[in-house]
């Protein structure tokens, strides 16, 4: 997959929300179009976590991306619920291990979960960014599970050689693992080539 335009983002319940947030910021102005699905958990999860009030919808909230559409976790009139409504990627962050084992075990009940599977049956690009630690066996043969499907299982967990300073610099780091992923161009973390001993992020 090259240039993706259209892509899903599903955000669930587990702990992480503001990496969907960056996430979903950085890909808002690159691509043209993005559906977005909450899940129940994911929005209560989301507002927490972000800082989002309850009386801001979050069509208010992205109100600024014009590339963004939110569709409600059970309008199965969306296009992508079926594989003839071409969607280029999906990417579930955070994937809580409801949702994984939902994936995994081509159960579709919501609208996030239709959407994955036809994502898998089309094998199209699907990205699980699962958290949950520790894991237990249920989890880890879920992982695989979705894996094998053909799932990119992609935890999100930074790396120390790029000298992070920030939480900023970590959530950098994630979208920049997943747009690598999806074969999206950015500089959002330094490459490991970029680290010589004069490396100032090294100072
Ligand atoms: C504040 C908060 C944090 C949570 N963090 C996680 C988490 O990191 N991983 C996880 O699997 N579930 C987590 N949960 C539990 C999920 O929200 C719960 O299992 C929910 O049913 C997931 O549903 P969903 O996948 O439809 O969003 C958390 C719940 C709350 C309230």
């Amino acid at each position: 997959m090259k240039n993706p335009k259209k892509i899903i983002i599903a955000v669930t319940g587990a702990s992480g929300a503001p990496l969907a947030d960056h996430l979903i910021r950085q890909l808002a102005y690159r691509i043209p179009e993005i559906h977005i699905i909450f899940s129940s958990m994911g929005e209560k999860v989301f507002r927490q976590e972000v800082g989002v009030p309850e009386n801001l919808s979050f069509d208010d909230y992205f109100s600024e991306f014009h590339s963004i559409r939110i569709w409600d976790s059970g309008d199965f009139s969306a296009p992508f619920a079926s594989g003839s409504g071409v969607a280029h990627a999906m990417v579930i962050i955070p994937c809580s291990m409801k949702t994984l084992s939902a994936v995994a075990n081509g159960y579709t009940y919501s609208l996030i979960e239709r959407a994955a599977d036809v994502m898998l049956k089309e094998r199209r690009t699907l990205i699980l960014v699962p958290r949950e630690t520790p894991l237990n066996s249920i989890h880890l043969q879920n992982m695989l599970q979705a894996g094998k499907a053909g799932a990119l299982i992609l935890p999100p967990v930074p790396a120390f050689y790029t000298f992070p300073k920030s939480l900023e610099d970590i959530k950098a780091y994630i979208s920049g693992k997943i747009m690598d992923s999806l074969n999206i161009p950015h500089e959002l973390y330094p490459r490991w080539s970029d680290h010589g001993d004069d490396n100032p992020k090294r100072s």
